[in-house]
């Protein structure tokens, strides 16, 4: 387990100044009696952290314009704008700078207003949005669509309406955490099975053969943190002999994946064969939001079950506007993804020729395992101190001990950047020592080769 807190600052100090912490876990499985004792002992760990200069400012870095291929911050050390090249942003097609897309969005603002001040169900659900579901489904090839306000928002909607006592999840162990949180809220029996491992999915259903409830399987397309991607056809196949339904979240898979886009189904040459597809408007569509797709039914049913959706105001009628028209994009300048995939493989290329072991190269997200949070955080400040700004990922959106560094690459950044980035990140992680963990030793198996993939 580790013993560090992700909370050490990323701009003085050296490996050595680091020393080991209470693990923010330590504070999460806190259930003293006292509420005020637990946010009190928590403030005095980050005020200590702070006195030795340790706390981990970029968790609040402040950007002084948009993010995209390079991006200005201020420096949490001088105060001063610094300019970083940056790998860290889920807008892979840069979608969110998009001339056409941001005039819809202007065009939406002048007649609709910026805001949603009412519940869909009472005032009424605003044409924009109406428009939106109309777009996804259509490119999905699915009845109908249901919008939420985030991806999280999303996960949890969903898994909380579907699942109730008496059914049982099955979720891979490293699915994204809203889908954690989504199957253990839902009351349902929740388990997991080994990462992308289809013969331990057939064991946690077997063992849960008895009992009268449904079943649904419950993975990411596309892993968010290593890039890698979900085995689609044998999860299928697990989830059909078991009579188990499959629930797979497209966040980091559509627009991406396949040769137009459509995601996981797509790349694996099986459009439909997800039970319920989710997506988020969060990452290539640029903006914020989720969203179900699937049968008539199952969309009417989440439309009144799923609480996330139901007691919540919708997206703005500008952003609605404005997804509709990224999801135009994506299909009128594949051009783009084809720049995306092109950056891909130069990066993924590039780190592996400067003796970088990358998790997958499946997708635009290149991730290097550091092991311990300590080390990561140690190579944290050296990329900032480079100009470098990525992804620096500890528990809890990782297991204890498994850190990485998370890389995203976009359509917009441009060779030198990429070339520049692979030698610094060479350069930091043989300084800090990363040691390839079990992830990283499994990255060659991720590939798989077919059209819209990086291998
Ligand atoms: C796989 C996955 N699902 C869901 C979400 C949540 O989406 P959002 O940020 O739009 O709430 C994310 C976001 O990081 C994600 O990576």
């Amino acid at each position: 387990m580790s013993r560090t807190l992700a909370l050490l600052d990323q701009a003085s100090g050296s490996p050595s100044r680091t020393r080991e912490v209470t693990p923010l876990s330590a504070f999460r499985r806190d259930r003293s009696p006292d509420f005020a004792a637990r946010w009190r002992r928590f403030s005095e760990m980050l005020e200590r952290e702070r006195a030795l200069g340790r706390y981990q400012a970029q968790y609040r870095l402040e950007l002084l314009g948009p993010i995209d291929h390079e991006i200005v911050v201020r420096d949490p050390f001088t105060s001063q704008p610094k300019r970083m090249t940056c790998f860290d942003s889920n807008s892979y097609l840069g979608l969110h700078l998009h001339p056409r897309i941001l005039a819809a969005v202007r065009r939406t603002l002048d007649v609709a207003g910026y805001g949603t001040p009412s519940a869909q169900l009472l005032a009424g659900t605003n044409r924009w949005l109406c428009e939106l579901e109309d777009v996804v489904a259509a490119f999905h090839g699915r009845e109908a669509a249901l919008i939420f306000p985030s991806g999280y928002a999303t996960n949890v909607g969903i898994l909380t309406g579907l699942l109730g006592s008496g059914d049982v999840v099955v979720r891979d162990r490293l699915c994204h955490a809203s889908l954690h949180d989504g199957c253990r809220f839902s009351g349902a029996r929740s388990l997991v099975y080994a990462h992308r491992d289809p013969a331990s999915l057939d064991r946690a259903l077997d063992r849960e053969s008895a009992g009268g409830g449904a079943r649904l399987v419950v993975t990411d397309g596309v892993f968010s943190m290593h890039g890698s991607i979900a085995p689609l056809l044998a999860l299928r196949a697990a989830a059909d002999r078991h009579g188990a339904l499959l629930f797979v979240d497209e966040a980091h898979a559509t627009g991406i994946l396949g040769a137009t886009g459509r995601g996981t189904e797509e790349l694996f040459g099986r459009p439909g064969c997800i039970d319920v597809l989710m997506g988020t408007f969060s990452k290539a569509a640029g903006a914020a939001g989720g969203y179900v797709v699937g049968s008539r039914e199952l969309v009417d049913y989440l439309r009144f079950h799923a609480n996330a959706g139901l007691f919540t105001a919708s997206l703005p009628a500008p952003i609605c506007a404005g997804i509709a028209e990224a999801f135009r994009v994506m299909e009128d300048e594949p051009e783009l993804r084809q720049r995306l995939w092109a950056n891909t493989r130069r990066f993924g290329a590039a780190l592996e020729a400067n003796g970088l072991r990358v998790v997958s190269r499946d997708s635009p997200i290149l991730s290097v395992v550091a092991g311990r949070a300590e080390t990561l955080l140690a190579a944290g400040r050296d990329l900032f101190s480079a100009g470098v700004r990525c992804g620096v990922v500890t528990y809890p959106a990782v297991p204890p001990d498994e850190s990485l560094l998370r890389l995203t690459v976009n359509a917009r950044h441009t060779d030198e950047e990429i070339d520049r980035t692979a030698e610094v990140l060479a350069e930091v992680a043989s300084r800090h020592g990363f040691r390839a963990s079990g992830i990283a030793a499994r990255g060659g198996e991720t590939r798989i080769g077919v059209e819209g993939s990086a291998a």
